[in-house]
């Protein structure tokens, strides 16, 4: 990806983070989805009272893409205001790679710091489509 994107990436990720609804963690992340076409879609976390039913900024944003008809990826930035970045959830993960083994993931901070990995180096081993052999899998929906 081009430094120009990138940036565009990073700057709709601080604005989707400044829409975090963190009453309870107090720790906002704000997330950018790139299609292969060039779209972004954006995310932030969204929490409930009922603890478990959070949603992550970067499931949030692809959440969206995915019900605007998207799901080729080609990368997908978070950024949250760290010392350091912080990296995708297990949950996420495994969201990432049912679109991919190959999305760029790049965890940044306000600072400019930068981590990145692809979908599949950070989900090694995961469940996957494949491994149901077919059964219950509706192709024409992948
Ligand atoms: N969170 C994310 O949005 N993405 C991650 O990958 C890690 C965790 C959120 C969930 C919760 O709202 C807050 O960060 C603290 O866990």
């Amino acid at each position: 990806m081009n430094q120009k994107t990138k940036n565009e990436l990073i700057s709709k990720a601080k604005e989707a983070r400044e829409k975090a609804y963190v009453p309870y963690s107090g720790f906002p992340i704000g997330a950018a989805v790139l299609t292969t076409g060039g779209k972004i879609f954006t995310g932030s976390n969204i929490e409930n009272a009922a603890y478990g039913l959070t949603n992550c900024a970067e499931r949030t944003a692809i959440f969206k893409a995915i019900s605007e008809g998207y799901k080729k990826f080609e990368a997908i930035l978070i950024i949250t205001d760290t010392d350091k970045p912080v990296t995708p959830c297990g949950s996420c993960r495994q969201v990432f790679t049912e679109f991919g083994d190959d999305i760029e993931v790049i965890s940044t901070n306000y600072k400019g710091d930068e981590l990145s990995y692809t979908s599949g180096e950070l989900l090694p081993g995961a469940f996957d489509k494949d491994q149901m052999e077919g059964k219950g899998v509706n192709k024409n929906e992948i």
